[in-house]
């Protein structure tokens, strides 16, 4: 063999083994083309021993030249082989950074829950509906005429200060009691009426059983030969379903000037009465100023105070919690 084709020989070996060893080195995907471009591109480490192949003696250029094609096949395959082992991490790295650990324990969702209020004030509603009372309501920002006028409390009436009222711009007031709901709903229909009627209240009132805002549920039952023992009978069934039939509960006389006679019910709470509701035989000249005749028909009204049956029925002893909105106070009553 030629001294020069030993040389070729020995080149063509020694770059076909530092290419492999080079593709093999490359670790990012983004430096493949140029390494591979130092071996086989066009002004690469082949192109000279092409050139020294044609400076071979005619005999030894057909095995130099085979052993070149399979050095540079090798390095072909070197390099693709590289690119897929590169392409393979940059995936698996991809899949990694996108990992989701189904194991762990998942975020926890706070779930709302109805006010204690208006958990009590939806039993309520329930139970008055089982009895027969349909539901029927009124505005909140009122007239005198229906707050007061004509619930028989014209504007020298002093009971008219009992009620301590926000008073707003146009004659209008916030209704400071549900009873407005009574006088509406009898002017715009003929008894039988039997109604209850939920909502917000407003007076300018704050200690720990008063605050400004609250909720009554006024009940009217008007029919003919509706007796104040028909009032008694349902308040004290109605008590008995809500608190079971040993919770003592009085009945108080009492006076409101809308009602005749007026009774005042408490509930004993445990260490002492708590008064939940006012009632009495809707008086007259109440049904008079709706254009109904008391001679024909006769009923009872009452007006339930739902934030102090909430207060006994949690145990809460100042009302104020209920409208602070402390997250550590309500969770206390999750919706049942
Ligand atoms: N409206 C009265 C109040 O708020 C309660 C009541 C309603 C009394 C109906 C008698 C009849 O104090």
């Amino acid at each position: 063999m030629s001294e020069a084709h030993a040389r070729l020989q020995a080149d063509i070996d020694a770059i076909r083994a530092e290419a492999l060893e080079a593709a093999s080195a490359v670790e990012r995907e983004a430096d493949l083309a140029t390494v591979r471009a130092r071996f086989v591109g066009k002004k690469g480490a082949f192109a000279p021993l092409m050139q020294a192949l044609g400076r071979l003696a005619p005999e030894d250029r057909p095995s130099a030249g085979a052993r070149i094609n399979v050095a540079r096949d090798a390095v072909e395959a070197a390099f693709e082989s590289a690119r897929s082992r590169l392409a393979e991490a940059a995936l698996a790295a991809a899949l990694e950074r996108g990992r989701v650990d189904v194991t762990l324990p998942g975020r926890v969702v706070a779930a709302g829950a109805t006010h204690p209020v208006q958990q009590v004030l939806d039993d309520l509603v329930d139970l008055l509906c089982a009895f027969g009372f349909e539901l029927a309501d009124g505005p909140e920002v009122e007239t005198e005429t229906f707050n007061f006028d004509l619930l028989n409390m014209p504007s020298s009436h002093p009971a008219r200060d009992m009620q301590d009222t926000f008073y707003l711009e146009g004659g209008l007031l916030l209704r400071t009691q549900t009873s407005p709901v009574q006088v509406r709903t009898m002017q715009s229909r003929q008894p039988p009426v039997r109604i209850i009627a939920p909502g917000k209240v407003f007076r300018c009132d704050a200690d720990t059983t008063h605050s400004p805002v609250f909720h009554q549920i006024e009940g009217l039952w008007i029919d003919r030969d509706v007796t104040m023992a028909d009032l008694k009978g349902t308040l004290t069934h109605f008590l008995r379903m809500l608190y079971g039939p040993d919770r003592p509960v009085r009945f108080r006389p009492s006076f409101f000037p809308f009602t005749e006679p007026s009774v005042e019910l408490d509930v004993w709470t445990g260490s002492r009465w708590m008064e939940v509701l006012g009632a009495g035989m809707v008086h007259p000249q109440v049904l008079r100023n709706v254009g109904y005749d008391p001679d024909q028909v006769q009923g009872f009204a009452f007006g339930l105070g739902v934030d102090r049956l909430a207060m006994i029925r949690y145990g809460i002893t100042d009302i104020r919690y209920l409208w602070e909105n402390d997250a550590r106070f309500l969770r206390q009553f999750p919706t049942r």
